[in-house]
């Protein structure tokens, strides 16, 4: 028996040391922390319940079979974050690089089925050469079991990836179909082909980090979430961006409890639109001040930016925020904007987490950029996915909400439950400049009666009465009240039912 314990203690000692001391100081050297250390800061601690710590690969060409590390190079199993269970799985870069063996595919999707199983996230932290070369298809079809059940696992439970280091080739598909997708700063890489392949190719000479680095990836391509610092402050600020997400959609929004009064009022936000209704101001103030405690998780904050998108929470309960962005672009929607904010949409709707929209909409932005771009399919992605969204859904208009762009951010013509206005809202087909210039064309040359004729049209049309005088808004607000009408306007909106015609799914214009 005791030979056994000694026996056990020594494996697991071996699987912990991972790729050995050389390759982890090598990790650190390069400001990475460990698989394991990952998970520590991750998870509460001695919550972690590790799984398949002795699985190893079964590749015996290249002589394999005489380099086994036990746990092949992940870390899986389960714990919690904050006393919510969560399923995790940690890529070992001192083992082969990280790299993906069947035996390691196999680690991966036995969590994943697990968490399906009991309703509960997944967790990735992606750190890896790859499919592991030496193993030929065997890798590939490892990579193709995870790729299926992501999507058999989208909308079931939310997927997290964290991107710590490379990530290239076919193997950025496996993020690219999970919920969100975090980096790290100088750390990570994600590409489709690496430089080399590029310069081969394309003849164009860029490094890892302007390929694919979070730089690129949070400012140009949109397709990660956020950036991290470091491991440290990727962790720390993963474990705060968990407690906003629900375990699964059957669940509720999680809810915490909050000193915030429901019934706070915010002064301050009475003056926030200027008088001039050319002059931008910052829509994350409003956010940040009508959110419990002010805390809000933006996600994708440099990226398409004329939109803004992220999770706070009203009387402890997590909410959606959906916001046009006055400072950028005067808040138009564009291609970018209304791709991000779509998924966004469609992420609350599968989990049942109520939708708060804030508009101050000009429009869409013009051009043929956007034409030949195709804002026509990709716009109606946000509003296909309002329109289908069943979720308690709450509007604020706080300026403008022009053409088009009024339809789509969450009208009440989508279903909008509950749409308020607060006194500075212009609710119309167009801004008075524009209208009247269309309208009375004949009278252009005119400066004076274009000027009596603007005016006219902003006194008439360019307020939220013509919209209330149909119920298109349920009531125009105070500014200062907002928090409250939303607490109560959601609190109402807590029991709401509602489905869709069934349906195997909708085809939403990709
Ligand atoms: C097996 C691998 C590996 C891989 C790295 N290693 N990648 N072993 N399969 N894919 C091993 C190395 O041999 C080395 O072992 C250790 O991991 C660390 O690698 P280094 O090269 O020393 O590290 P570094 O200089 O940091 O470079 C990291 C790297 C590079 C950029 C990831 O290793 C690299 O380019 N690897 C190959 C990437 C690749 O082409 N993968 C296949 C892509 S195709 P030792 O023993 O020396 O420590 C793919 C298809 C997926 O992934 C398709 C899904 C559908």
């Amino acid at each position: 028996m005791h030979d056994i314990i000694r026996k056990l203690e020594e494996m697991r000692e071996r699987a912990r040391l991972g790729g050995g001391k050389r390759r982890i100081d090598a990790q650190h050297a390069k400001g990475k922390l460990t698989a394991r250390e990952r998970i520590d800061l991750l998870l509460d601690e001695k919550s972690f319940e590790e799984w398949d710590m002795f699985v190893e690969h079964r590749c015996t060409d290249f002589s394999m079979h005489k380099q086994t590390v036990p746990g092949d190079g992940v870390v899986t199993g389960y714990g919690t974050v904050n006393g919510r269970l969560v399923f995790v799985f940690s890529q070992d870069f001192t083992v082969f690089g990280g790299s993906l063996s069947e035996a390691h595919a196999e680690k991966i999707c036995k969590i994943m089925d697990q968490a399906m199983k009991v309703g509960a996230p997944v967790i990735g932290l992606n750190d890896s050469g790859g499919a592991r070369i030496q193993e030929g298809v065997a890798s590939l079809a490892g990579y193709a079991e995870v790729f299926q059940r992501n999507v058999l696992a989208s909308g079931v439970i939310p997927q997290v990836s964290t991107v710590m280091g490379p990530c290239a080739g076919g193997a950025v598909y496996s993020p690219a179909m999970t919920d969100f997708i975090f980096m790290v700063k100088d750390t990570s890489y994600m590409f489709v082909t690496g430089p080399d392949v590029v310069k081969t190719v394309t003849h164009e000479d860029v490094s890892h980090e302007e390929l694919g680095g979070a730089g690129t990836h949070t400012t140009r391509s949109g397709v990660a979430d956020g950036a991290f610092e470091n491991d440290l402050e990727a962790m720390l600020q993963l474990r705060r961006f968990i407690d906003f997400l629900p375990a699964n959609n059957r669940e509720g929004p999680p809810k915490r409890p909050t000193s915030d009064a429901a019934g706070r009022i915010e002064d301050s936000l009475d003056t926030l639109v200027p008088d001039n209704p050319n002059r931008a101001y910052d829509m994350k103030e409003l956010i940040e001040k009508v959110v419990d405690e002010g805390d809000f998780f933006e996600l994708q904050p440099e990226f398409a930016a004329n939109i803004v998108i992220g999770f706070g929470r009203m009387e402890g309960s997590s909410v959606g925020i959906v916001a046009n962005q006055p400072m950028v672009l005067a808040g138009c929607l564009d291609i970018d904007s209304s791709i991000k904010a779509a998924r966004f949409v469609r992420f609350c709707d599968c989990f049942n987490i109520p939708i708060v929209t804030f508009v101050d909409v000009p429009g869409f932005l013009p051009g043929t950029a956007q034409e030949y771009g195709g804002i026509i399919r990709h716009g109606a992605k946000l509003l296909y996915a309002f329109a289908e969204a069943t979720v308690p859904k709450v509007t604020v208009i706080t300026r403008k909400a022009y053409g088009g762009a009024y339809d789509v951010m969450s009208s009440k013509h989508l279903r909008g439950d509950v749409n308020l206005a607060w006194p500075s809202a212009e609710i119309a087909v167009m801004g008075p400049e524009g209208a009247v210039e269309i309208i009375f064309r004949k009278e252009a040359g005119d400066k004076k009666k274009i000027a009596k004729r603007t005016k006219e049209y902003r006194e008439r049309f360019a307020s939220p009465f013509i919209a209330g005088h149909r119920g298109f808004i349920d009531d125009v607000i105070m500014p200062h009240n907002t928090r409250m009408r939303l607490c109560r306007s959601l609190r109402m909106l807590a029991s709401k039912k509602l489905d869709n015609p069934w349906k195997k799914h909708g085809n939403i214009p990709l």
